[in-house]
Formats: C-alpha cells, structure tokens, sequence
C-alpha cells in the first residue's frame, strides 16, 4: 500500500475505530465487590455479568461477552474472526494463553498483495482490507469453544444464551457502531445481509442470521462453523468475492495454546501476549527500557512522557525486522530482550532530546541455523475477574470496521490479511511496516499488535487489562496500567486521562485532541524535538484493578471513548 493511502485509512480509523466521544458516558466506571466485567458495550458486560450470577467463571463470563461483543458491535468483532485470551487460574495460580487468532489460507503467498490495481469505491479499499482475499480463516469460534471446554464449568448453550437473545430480541444501536456504519454505509449495502441494517444510533437491530449461527453453535459446537452448511456458505461467499479460502483451510483450523511473554519491572509482574503478537513484547521491552532510563519510582511529568517515547521506537523497529507467525519462524525472543541490549537502548535515551527512530536500531547477530524455520510450523478488549479470583483478558478483533464487508453464513468476516505485509516495507492501515518474516503464506498468523495483560504483585493479580485500536492499543494499555500501578490514580482516572502514541515510524508523536495534554506539557516534548500531530484518540482500554485489601474491590472501567460500561455484582 503507497504511504499517502495508508494515511488515509489511518486517519479514517483514528476518528472512528480508535472512539468517538469521552465523557459522554457518566456509567463507564464503577466499583464491584465480588466479580466485575469490562467491556467496550453495556449489553455484552450484562451479559458476562449474567453468566456470572448464574454460576459460570471468569471463562464462561468472557466467552459470553465476546458473544455478546459479536452481536451488539459487528464493525469490531464477532465469530468471523479471531483474538487472543489470557487466562489466570486462581486454582493453581496458572497463566495460559489461547491463540485464536485468523490464519492465511493454504492457498496464500508471499505476492499475493503486492500489485496495484483498480479499487473499489470508499474507505479502506485495498485487497488485503476490503473483500475475499482480504478474509483470514476465523479464529474465534474455535477459540471461545476452547476457553469454555478448557476453563469454564458451564454447558456451551448457557454461555450463548444471552448473546442469542440480543441476536433474536434486538439491541440498541450505540453511538460508536452508528458512526461506522456511517462512514461504510456504501460498501455495506452490497451485502445481503448488512444491507438489510439500520445502523441509525438507537435503532433496535435484531440479528436473525446470526441467532441461526448461535444456536447451531450453542447445541453442536464450533464443529457447525468448520464444518457443516454454515462453513459452506462462508466459503462460498468468501470465493465469490474472489477470495482463495476452502472448506479444508476452515476444518484444518487450530487454536495455539501459548506461553504468555513476561518481565519484572516496576516491581510488578506484567504477563502479556506472546508472538504472534507485537505488541506484548512492545510493553515489555519498553517497561524494562524506561526502568533503566528513569528509574523504579518515576513520577508523571515531561521526563517520563519523553522517555516513553523513546522507549517505543527500538520494539517497533524490532517489530519490522523479526516479527512473523511463531509458527512459521524463530523469533529471537530472549536475544532481544537481553538486559545488556535493553541497557543500551536505555543508554540512548536523552533527557532533552528525541532521537530519531534509527538510532534505536539494533540488529541482532544470526547464524543460518538460527533464521531457519522451525519444524512445526475492527477489535474489542474485555477484562472479567470472578468471585473465586480467576482472571479472563480478551482481546478479539475482526481487523477494519465490518472486516472485509461482507457476510458468509451470517458472519461478519474479517479482514485480518491486512496485518501481513503486503511487500517488505509496505506499511498497513495501521502504517505499521512489515517485514519479509510477516509477508503471507499458507496457514500463516499475521503479526498483532493485541495485548491482554494480566499485572501481578507478588502471586496476586492486581490488573487486567488492554485494548482495541491497532498500533496504538500496546502504547494505550501501558500508560493506563503505568497511571494505576505507578501513578496512583483511580482506575476511572487513569483511563481518562490523555495518552500519546509513537510507533518509531513515522517519526511522529500522536497527541489525543480528545482528552488533551496540557500545553505545558506539549511545549516541553516540543522542545525536546518531538514532532507532534493530532490525532483523535489513541486507542480504547478496559480495565479491572483489583484491590486485594482491606476490603477487596474490583475497580472497572470501559474506556468512555467508545462508550462502553462495566458489570458485575
Ligand atoms: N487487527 C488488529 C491487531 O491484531 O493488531
């Protein structure tokens, strides 16, 4: 994708994707003593909320809500795509990471996006974003079976039953899912079923396509989706929009159990999302640069804000470089994340000066063997924490607003093609540039930046959190869990309060017009050289804080940015 385009898109997603409004949602925090669920929609924390009170667990709970998630808010998530879950077990105080995340069909290739050619009509038009080759094999419906069967204690079709009764009754169109459908009307009513929606914000939708899915689902498992007529008629109408997906690329599909990507810093644990996403180890090397840059205790203020900064760029430059589908190729974890390494990345950092990107860039020293390849080859966060103490981080995503646009079987498919890099150094809607390692190729992850986190003190959990809005979400989750832990503030406060965003490329620092930093400091980043631009907001974050005493509490915010509003009891 040329650079002009890709702005283009970019800044189309920063208005609408990434939230549309803060302070517009007086409910977006509340505090609960027994279990909590936060979620980027009122409806979907019901319906965890719901599965709660019935006697299901944080597992039950968050696959409910991404149920729930799929119904209410289609331009951000649902069963035709994927996501990642981390997943804390209060039994043994174990943390497991399930991979539900689209892989490329068997038939893609290293080329396959790297040609130019007449586009379609409106927004985010190229053929990785719009259509059927933009479709990866979806991932979620195998990964909310796993979540359940592996973690949870309750049946399939109770942990359905709320989203299958949005689905039948109806809901109420919100703000967010109003102003996408907005922007992708024209492309939506080419589709049989999307056209037949009014996304008129509080209109009452009701989703009958989809309540044939759920129940099929409910009764049979994600074997229906794989399998069965339901995966048929999503092959046929992804090949119909000239995509390459098969019947066998569907029933091939595996969820990938992981170890989640972890480091000691600040005195917290900080357990995250491990390849194939970029964005766990974005948090992580940054923690531990900015540890030796500013110290264990430092405090909110321009020194800090600048160090951050600087602290992203070398992780997004090793993002280019090395990142790919775990899979598929060795990713030299440990070497990047050597302490004499971070040291010197810590050692760049200028209090009164930003460095440009490339001055971060440190290559790591390969043998042959070492590259070669191992042998066995629009998104919405939501944090549940339930009364046993179980912990459930999910991030899950169908990529851009309605994915590819099109519906097969009911299900909104994504356009998750568009995270590979269309050629080495193209960037992608996200500007993020991709590397020769994340080009695709059969039954290929693309490289994520999704990032749910679980922070603990000692062995107790005492965050969950993440967040949707694509290269931003890393950059967003560390601040607000930096605001909590480092800062003392409020978990309502934290989220509120203003973020910034750098990705090494391109050299600018992103400034929120929607919760804005005060001119002091803005004038003290600009003096130290950073290049500021606008941007809407950056990114949207869920989180609970859990206070373990004197009382315990759940402190739970859903980012009043795209208009969410937490559960619980
Ligand atoms: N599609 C957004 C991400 O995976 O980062």
């Amino acid at each position: 994708m040329t650079r002009s385009v890709s702005i283009v898109i970019w800044c189309i997603w920063a208005v609408l994707i990434a939230g549309l409004t803060v302070g517009s949602a007086p409910d977006h925090a509340a505090v609960f003593t027994r279990d909590a669920v936060a979620s980027d929609h009122a409806a979907a924390s019901q319906a965890g909320a719901e599965i709660l009170a019935a006697g299901g667990n944080a597992a039950d709970a968050a696959a409910a809500t991404m149920l729930a998630l799929g119904v209410v808010n289609p331009a951000s998530s649902g069963l035709g795509g994927g996501g990642f879950a981390l997943y804390y077990s209060a039994e043994d105080a174990s943390l497991t990471f399930l991979d539900f995340r689209e892989r490329a069909p068997r038939a893609s290739t290293r080329t396959m996006f790297d040609r130019e050619g007449p586009r379609p009509p409106g927004p985010a038009n190229a053929l990785s974003q719009l259509g059927g080759l933009a479709v990866g094999v979806p991932g979620e419906p195998a990964g909310i079976e796993a979540l359940v069967q592996r973690f949870g204690r309750l049946s399939l079709d109770k942990v359905v039953a709320p989203a299958l009764r949005l689905a039948e009754q109806g809901f109420v169109v919100s703000e967010a899912l109003a102003a996408m459908g907005n922007v992708f009307e024209a492309q939506l009513r080419e589709d049989p079923v999307m056209s037949t929606w009014n996304l008129e914000e509080g209109a009452t939708l009701k989703r009958s396509s989809l309540a044939r899915v759920l129940r099929a689902f409910a009764q049979k498992g994600a074997a229906v989706i794989y399998g069965g007529v339901i995966g048929q008629e999503m092959v046929a109408a992804v090949q119909r929009h000239g995509g390459i997906m098969t019947l066998d690329d569907l029933r091939a599909y595996r969820v990938r159990t992981r170890k989640p990507l972890e480091a000691t810093a600040f005195g917290h644990r900080w357990v995250t999302a491990p390849p194939p996403s970029a964005g766990g180890f974005t948090m992580v090397q940054s923690l531990l640069i900015l540890q030796e840059a500013v110290g264990e205790d430092p405090s909110y203020g321009p020194s800090l804000l600048h160090a951050m900064v600087e602290s992203w760029k070398g992780p997004f430059l090793d993002r280019q470089r090395y990142f790919g589908d775990p899979d598929q190729v060795i990713l030299p974890i440990a070497r990047m994340l050597e302490a004499s390494r971070i040291r010197r990345r810590a050692d760049l950092v200028d209090d009164d000066r930003a460095h440009p990107a490339s001055d971060y860039d440190m290559p790591i020293e390969w043998t042959r063997n070492q590259l070669a390849t191992p042998d066995d080859a629009g998104t919405s966060h939501l944090c549940v924490v339930d009364g046993e103490g179980n912990v459930a981080s999910v991030t899950t995503t169908v990529n851009l607003p309605f994915g590819a646009r099109f519906t097969g079987g009911g299900i909104v498919l994504n356009d998750e093609m568009d995270d590979f890099a269309s050629a080495v150094g193209a960037a992608n809607a996200f500007e993020l540039v991709g590397g020769a390692r994340n080009l695709p190729g059969p039954w290929k992850r693309p490289v994520s930046t999704m990032s749910p986190t679980i922070v603990l003190s000692g062995e107790k959990p005492v965050l969950c959190i993440g967040a949707s809005g694509g290269s931003r979400i890393v950059t967003a989750t560390q601040q607000v869990a930096m605001n909590i832990l480092l800062h003392d503030m409020q978990a309502d406060e934290a989220v509120t309060a203003p973020r910034i965003h750098h990705q090494g490329f391109p050299e600018t620092l992103r400034v929120e017009t929607l919760a804005p930093l005060s001119s002091a400091l803005l004038d003290a980043l600009r003096e130290r050289g950073h290049d500021i631009a606008p941007i809407h907001n950056v990114a949207n974050v869920q989180a609970i804080e859990i206070e373990h005493a004197p009382t315990r509490m759940l402190h739970a915010v859903s980012d009043p940015r795209k208009g969410g509003r937490p559960a619980g009891h």
